[in-house]
């Protein structure tokens, strides 16, 4: 299979079971316009995120990487009205994109973004009274944190919350021992720690679409 049938297929299975609407689709082309990066999503995955939120009946989302919000719509379009998700974000502009993607998506009571390096808004979050537990976290940030990320989203959920990270194959090169690239270093290492750690229990799925071939991790805390 070529790149040209795996967003083929990715668009068919969008057309008919993830369209996007006016809030989803304006969040990209803003981002787009305001210079951010081609990374967020793909549809069928922000689906797929809102629907683990559905089944899980999160009420409280932690994200980690907001870019223009586009995950961050998906997310807390499966919350109650009353629902919060939090996103932590380092880059300024980014979370002023998504700030005004959110609000025009009507979210702006339920998300709230925080600027910041995560390292240093996650043991303010932890620390402040009220802020967890959470019942889903989303890791979509710098790659070489991921590993600090699992061990912070591990002290703000509870058994029963559900962690997803994204970007954990990289077409392949996770597999690469030697690599001296710390995006690849931290994702192996993030599999190590989550293999011995006896609080998750997690999986990873491969995916090809029109991000490419990449996969996400999905662990479930059960103690
Ligand atoms: N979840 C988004 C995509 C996030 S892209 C979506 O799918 O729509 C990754 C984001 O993480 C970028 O906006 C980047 O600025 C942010 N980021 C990078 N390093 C970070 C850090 N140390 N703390 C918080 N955010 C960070
Ligand atoms: C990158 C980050 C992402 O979260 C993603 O989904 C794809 C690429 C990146 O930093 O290159
Ligand atoms: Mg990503």
């Amino acid at each position: 299979m070529t790149q040209e049938q795996w967003t083929a297929v990715d668009r068919y299975i969008t057309d008919l079971l993830c369209p996007d609407d006016q809030a989803l689709s304006s969040a990209l082309a803003d981002s787009e316009a305001a210079g951010l990066p081609s990374i967020a999503v793909a549809p069928n995955q922000g689906k797929l995120l809102q629907l683990l939120a559905q089944l899980q009946g999160a009420r409280t989302v932690l994200e980690i990487g907001t870019l223009g919000g586009y995950s961050t719509i998906w997310l807390a379009r499966a919350l109650p009205k009353d629902g919060r998700l939090i996103s932590l974000e380092y880059r300024p502009a980014h979370a002023e994109v998504a700030r005004a993607n959110i609000a025009r998506a009507g979210l702006d009571r339920v998300v709230e973004i925080r600027t910041g390096a995560a390292l240093e808004t996650l043991p303010k979050l932890v620390a402040e009274p009220g802020a967890g537990p959470f019942d889903l976290v989303f890791i979509d940030a710098d790659k070489e944190n991921n590993p600090r990320y699992v061990e912070w989203a591990l002290k703000l959920t509870r058994p029963g919350s559900v962690i997803m990270v994204d970007n954990v194959v990289r077409g392949g090169a996770v597999l690469d021992e030697q690599s001296e690239q710390k995006a690849i270093t931290a994702t192996r290492e993030m599999f190590e720690l989550i293999a011995r750690e006896p609080r998750l229990s997690a999986t990873a799925v491969q995916t090809v679409g029109t991000k490419g071939h990449d996969g996400f991790l999905l662990a479930r805390v059960t103690s």
